[in-house]
């Protein structure tokens, strides 16, 4: 596989007639073209004919029907496809040479380039947040084995370990998303420059297209459009699917490194973060706990009592979350293997045998998840596994990862009757979908949580994404963003960095800005290799402590507002991090378009953390339409500006809370890693010198169990206006099944009267500990 090197237009005949009854014509043949329109925005195209069937991993996604339409996608008698809104204004213009070309077995489609356009998505990729010239491919790689490191330090490695090929594209007044539901070696280009080596750049017509195809497989284009960022990443997460609603546990801080082996040694790890006064979740094991690295073993020697040892953390309220390889020694004497051997579940060889590869345990076979059997087989080792006392486990090395050995001989189906590129890219999704399902049978009333390192298309539906082996060093850091937001665009909501870095030892103020960095985003957990030095928060000085103790606690403190973010995704599929463009629109003052070193956190709170080493200031956008409120100067700032010169300060960081919205906030310590939902803090941001109106719904359910599904949540109605420096504040109890839920109202300064449903409250003042500062509110005197 050539990671850099695409299919070239220029090979490849290009239809110039298309008729509904026979399809596209070519010089020599003719394609039969399916056309279909779910619900007013989504449409598909199919290609057929030739070797392109149907992949038999290729998903048939469902949409709601609907019988209007905003948007026409037309696809004339000369070939050329072309998306418009209903009053003809074009979205994405035909390629007028043609908009759908053939090359052997490889297919693209092809649009005009309009150089005002702006392009996002792509999946995980470490690439700027917004794509013209990006010219890349879709093949999951295990990044530091098919990379040199030199590449892989301070370079941007493409393909990395997530496949989605989605591209999002921001025209002049709509947004359009195109995916190619295509899991084999997919590629897009957006106005490319076609260089030769490095010296010279040759003008082609590819310059001038946006391309999307594959190397292989069956052209299968769904295009979305919709009025705003929002509304297309809702629509496309309906296609392919969200992230059910998480336990509690997996957004708060986790701690992990190569080298915890040992439930003893999270034990002690526990002990500390109590000392510390930080609240931590998950303590997660790699690898070493495994006897000689066989999976769903624990060594005898490390852990004696693994069912009695993982219950009793898990009773702390701290799951142990182990690492799960696919890879499965090849020992007869291994009962896993010796099962999976008789149940002919692992992956062929070209020559008929059990496919062999190379990972920790030496001789390695491989689960074949593309087979309903393999996966009921893998189901019942975690089931086993699982029933231990562990709700969450951690996907590695499922990109395949195969060492030395060619993924190429690695085939799937039953009689190895598939090629390996039919289904590569979805082997970590077809790991995550099993072990779930094992999980689920072990615990059938529980939430699970699962990370996986590789993923594709609609993979969010099953696990997490952390994005991979990265480096102790600000390349990353400042990477992390615009990794992470287009991660999150592309249907994967819930994703994050190793904290600190992965490879090469961080360093104290490293992993403090990493620490502020990322307090904010869906995942949050702190992870090295195993030739590092120590990492965990307290492993440097005071501050660095301090530091990350502050903003550990700002997350615990905001944990109802997060985990109302996962509760509008599974709902709705609103993304939880997100670009400005999410919930903003560009003006003549800031535009956003390019913004990657700032995000909101759900529509409310903007963070622009420092992440490069020796700023010692930075600029802000402030987006347009409300004022900001910084609660670490307890000051107001009108938006729709630019701050020019944001000064650096060891501790606190850049953040912003939205005027006009209502931030949950947890009212129990900020040691304790616990959060009662049903008890919390309504900050309303909003300044009395304004009028506003606006309404938040908030819900509160256990936190870890799926009684919700069976009417245990409850929900407040809550209703804001400002008006004359007056607030009043509707909050109404709309669902009871969990319970009633007691809200407190605070507000960030004094309004002449404040109105709880009607009745006029006294209000006094309040420090709140916010990452370690004191921000001085009004709060609700009386008990609610
Ligand atoms: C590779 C993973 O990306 C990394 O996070 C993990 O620590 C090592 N494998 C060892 O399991």
């Amino acid at each position: 596989m050539y990671f850099n090197k695409y299919p070239f237009s220029h090979n490849f005949s290009f239809s110039d007639a298309y008729q509904p009854a026979s399809g596209f014509a070519f010089a020599n043949d003719t394609r039969p073209v399916n056309l279909r329109q779910y619900g007013s925005n989504v449409f598909r195209i199919t290609v057929q004919g030739g070797d392109w069937e149907q992949n038999h991993s290729q998903v048939d996604y469902c949409y709601p029907e609907s019988a209007e339409s905003n948007y026409r996608l037309e696809l004339s008698a000369n070939g050329a496809l072309a998306l418009s809104q209903c009053d003809g204004t074009p979205m994405l213009e035909a390629y007028p040479k043609g908009s759908f070309g053939k090359s052997g077995s490889a297919s693209m489609f092809r649009f005009r380039y309009n150089p005002s356009h702006r392009f996002y998505g792509a999946g995980s990729k470490l690439l700027p947040l917004e794509h013209t010239g990006m010219q890349t491919k879709f093949w999951n790689t295990d990044v530091w084995a098919d990379f040199s490191m030199q590449q892989v330090v301070d370079g941007r490695p493409d393909p990395y370990y997530v496949s989605i090929p989605y591209l999002i594209i921001k025209t002049e007044n709509a947004w359009v998303g195109l995916l190619y539901n295509n899991p084999e070696s997919a590629f897009i280009s957006v106005g490319a420059k076609q260089n030769i080596e490095t010296f010279a750049t040759v003008k082609t017509d590819d310059l001038d297209s946006v391309v999307i195809g594959a190397e292989s497989g069956q052209p299968d284009l769904f295009l979305l459009a919709a009025k705003s960022l929002a509304e297309l990443t809702r629509s496309f997460q309906q296609l392919v699917g969200v992230t059910p609603l998480p336990p509690i546990w997996s957004l708060g801080y986790q701690q992990c490194r190569w080298g915890y082996e040992s439930v003893k040694q999270l034990q002690g790890l526990q002990e500390k973060f109590e000392t510390h006064k930080i609240p931590v979740d998950g303590l997660w094991l790699d690898i070493d706990y495994m006897d000689g690295y066989r999976v769903f073993t624990t060594d005898d020697n490390l852990i004696p009592e693994p069912a009695s040892e993982f219950q009793s953390m898990l009773d702390a309220g701290h799951p142990v979350v182990p690492i799960i390889d696919p890879g499965v020694k090849l020992d007869p004497d291994y009962s896993v293997y010796q099962s999976g051997k008789e149940a002919g579940i692992f992956c062929k060889n070209p020559e008929g045998d059990d496919f062999i590869g190379l990972v920790w345990p030496g001789l390695t076979v491989f689960p074949d998840f593309s087979r309903a059997d393999a996966q009921a087989w893998w189901a019942a080792q975690v089931e086993a596994f699982a029933s231990l006392g562990i709700i969450g486990a951690w996907l590695d090395m499922n990109d395949p990862s195969v060492g030395k050995s060619n993924p190429y001989d690695m085939l799937w189906g039953a009689e190895g009757e598939h090629p390996h590129r039919t289904f590569h890219n979805q082997y970590g999704t077809g790991m995550a979908k099993a072990t779930r399902a094992g999980f689920e049978q072990a615990h059938p009333n529980e939430r699970i949580f699962l990370l996986t390192r590789s993923s594709s298309t609609g993979g969010g539906q099953y696990a997490a994404v952390w994005t991979g082996d990265n480096v102790a060093n600000y390349h990353y850091l400042r990477m992390s963003i615009p990794t992470s937001l287009n991660l999150a665009l592309s249907g994967i909501p819930f994703n994050g960095a190793d904290v600190g870095g992965f490879g090469h030892d961080t360093h104290p103020k490293l992993l403090r800005d990493w620490t502020k960095a990322a307090c904010l985003g869906a995942f949050f957990r702190n992870h090295c290799e195993k030739t590092t030095i120590d990492q965990e928060p307290w492993a440097f000085d005071t501050l660095t402590l301090e530091v990350c103790r502050d903003f550990i606690q700002l997350r615990y403190l905001l944990m109802p507002y997060l985990y109302n973010l996962f509760v509008a995704q599974a709902e709705c599929g609103e993304a939880i991090m997100r670009p400005l463009i999410y919930d903003f629109e560009s003006t003549e003052s800031v535009d956003l378009d390019r913004v990657e070193d700032a995000y909101m956190t759900g529509p409310a709170i903007l963070q622009a953390p420092f992440v490069d080493e020796d700023n010692t200031h930075r600029a802000v956008p402030l987006p347009a339409g409300q004022s900001w409120y910084a609660p670490f100067e307890q000051k107001w700032y009108a938006g729709d500006q630019q701050l020019e010169a944001v000064e650096r300060n060891d501790r606190t960081t850049p953040i912003y809370l939205r005027e006009g919205t209502v931030i949950p906030l947890r009212r129990d310590s900020p040691e304790s890693h616990r959060t009662d939902l049903r008890t919390v803090d309504l900050l309303i941001v909003a300044s009395a010198k304004t009028q506003a109106k606006f309404r938040y719904e908030y819900t509160a359910d256990d936190g870890r169990s799926l009684a919700y599904q069976h009417g245990e949540r409850s929900s407040l109605q809550v209703n804001v206006e400002v008006a004359n420096g007056e607030l009043n504040v509707g909050i109404e109890q709309a669902e009871s099944g969990f319970g009633a839920i007691q809200a407190r109202l605070m507000v960030l300064e004094e309004f002449k009267c404040v109105r709880l449903n009607d009745e006029v409250i006294s209000m006094t003042s309040f420090d709140l500990n916010f990452a370690g500062c004191s921000l001085n509110l009004k709060v609700m005197a009386a008990p609610e």
